[in-house]
């Protein structure tokens, strides 16, 4: 059999590849159609992160903590995401759900990992230890190489307008009411100040911690505001409870 004698399958095949014009156009209207069915459904969702019972918007305390915990940068040593491999849900608990972060501006999702990631340690050590261990990380764990922040305990918490930050917050989509905003100095400080009166706003921000944090009750530290934060990190969502399950088997079904 001899090359003329053979038949061409698909002629318009043949025409394509033999026309760079007309396979640029194919090539595009192609990978066109791609695109439209990826980004189409974008502009009719409001939110491509499926709501999770329990997650709510940091209160002004954990907030100025967060601010710390960035101005610090402890985030070039720790990651706040716990993938869903074996090793890192038997060590930090239940992978993190993209829920979790959705108030996070910046966000602290990430995998180099000098120290532990942090997304779960809400609850896992005492104030007391939180402290001890940011003023001197070596006397509770020898072998540590994280910095010592004693200063933190010293310097006393100065947020120059809370309700600003709130307000900016509110701008990029973090769902804070007036009243939150119009309380954000009062409840700044009422959260780590256990004479304080701290109104409503453990009815405005469920599960909010209200105590000293530092051992130090007649100051606000920047210590309380971190340690305020690092204990509520992982604390908001039920893991394991029915919710969760239920948003978890979902967000699997997508
Ligand atoms: C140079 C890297 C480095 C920096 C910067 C750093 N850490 Fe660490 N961190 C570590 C290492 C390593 C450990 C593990 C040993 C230990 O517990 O001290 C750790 C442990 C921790 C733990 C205990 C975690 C656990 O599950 O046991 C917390 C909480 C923590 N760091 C918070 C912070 C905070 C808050 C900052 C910023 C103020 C910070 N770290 C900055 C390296 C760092």
């Amino acid at each position: 059999m001899t090359d003329t004698q053979r038949k061409e399958p698909f002629e318009g095949h043949k025409k394509l590849e033999k026309n760079v014009t007309l396979l640029a156009a194919a090539t595009l209207v192609t990978v066109a159609i791609g695109g439209v069915v990826e980004i189409a459904p974008l502009f009719w969702i409001d939110n491509t992160i499926e709501k999770v019972e329990g997650v709510r918007p940091y209160t002004p305390l954990e907030q100025a903590g967060r601010d710390i915990y960035i101005r610090e940068g402890c985030y070039v040593c720790h990651s706040q995401m716990i993938r869903p491999f074996r090793d890192e849900v038997e060590r930090y608990g239940h992978y993190s759900l993209a829920a979790e972060s959705m108030y996070d501006h910046p966000f602290q999702w990430g995998s180099k990992r000098t120290g532990p990631d942090l997304a779960r340690v809400g609850g896992r050590y005492s104030d007391e230890w939180h402290v001890q261990h940011l003023k001197a990380p070596r006397s509770v764990v020898p072998e540590s190489i994280m910095p010592n922040y004693s200063f933190l305990a010293e310097a006393e918490l100065k947020v120059p307008d809370p309700a600003a930050n709130l307000t900016a917050l509110r701008r990029v989509g973090v769902p804070y009411t007036d009243t939150d905003i119009e309380k954000a100095e009062a409840d700044l400080y009422a959260q780590a100040n256990p004479d304080a009166d701290a109104g409503d706003l453990a009815e405005r921000y469920p599960k909010a911690q209200i105590r000293d944090y530092d051992g130090d009750p007649a100051r606000v530290t920047e210590m309380d505001a971190l340690v305020a934060y690092l204990q509520m990190l992982g604390t908001l969502v039920d893991v394991d409870g029915a919710a969760a399950q239920e948003a978890l088997a979902e967000e699997k079904g997508r």
